[in-house]
């Protein structure tokens, strides 16, 4: 049985003209699938290796070498807020502000919040140093956050 739904299926196939080789696709797809179902099950790297003619160990290869995907024994939340902890951030607080995250979340970096609505996670520079400490809120930048404003803005995300 798959796993992959009809429309996501027919997205990553719409791809294929688009990259040099059916391979190419792998990491658009695993990107596709993780959007939608929040991790890349084992399932799914099997629907994606038979669309692709890859064999499931080969998509795996490409999943696991990269941090960013989890699978279904991780499953990510609604929202990934990822807390920079390069050098800028790090002197302007991102340390701090990362505990009280984890603190506030009921979290350790990479957890999810009970209700499943945030992941917390750290990144290296998130390109928004002149805002140090930073914050991505999935893609979007949030700067100079404090500590108060982190809860306002984990209220905002529970809402
Ligand atoms: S060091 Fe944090 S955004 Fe660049």
């Amino acid at each position: 049985m798959r796993f992959i739904d009809d429309e996501t299926r027919h997205k990553i196939l719409d791809l294929l003209p688009r990259y040099p080789s059916k391979q190419a696709v792998t990491l658009p797809a695993l990107h596709m699938v993780q959007d939608k179902y929040r991790c890349v099950p084992n399932d799914a790297v099997r629907d994606i290796a038979e669309l692709l003619d890859l064999a499931p160990a080969e998509v795996l290869d490409t999943m696991t070498f990269y941090m960013f995907f989890r699978g279904e024994e991780n499953k990510l939340g609604k929202t990934r807020l990822w807390v920079c902890r390069s050098l800028a951030c790090q002197l302007r607080g991102s340390d701090d502000l990362t505990e009280h995250l984890c603190h506030k979340l009921g979290v350790t970096v990479g957890g999810t919040s009970a209700d499943g609505k945030i992941t917390l996670e750290t990144a290296e520079c998130i390109g928004a140093c002149e805002g140090a400490p930073a914050v991505l809120v999935d893609d979007a930048h949030e700067m100079n956050v404090s500590n108060e404003m982190a809860d306002k803005l984990v209220a905002r995300l529970r809402a």
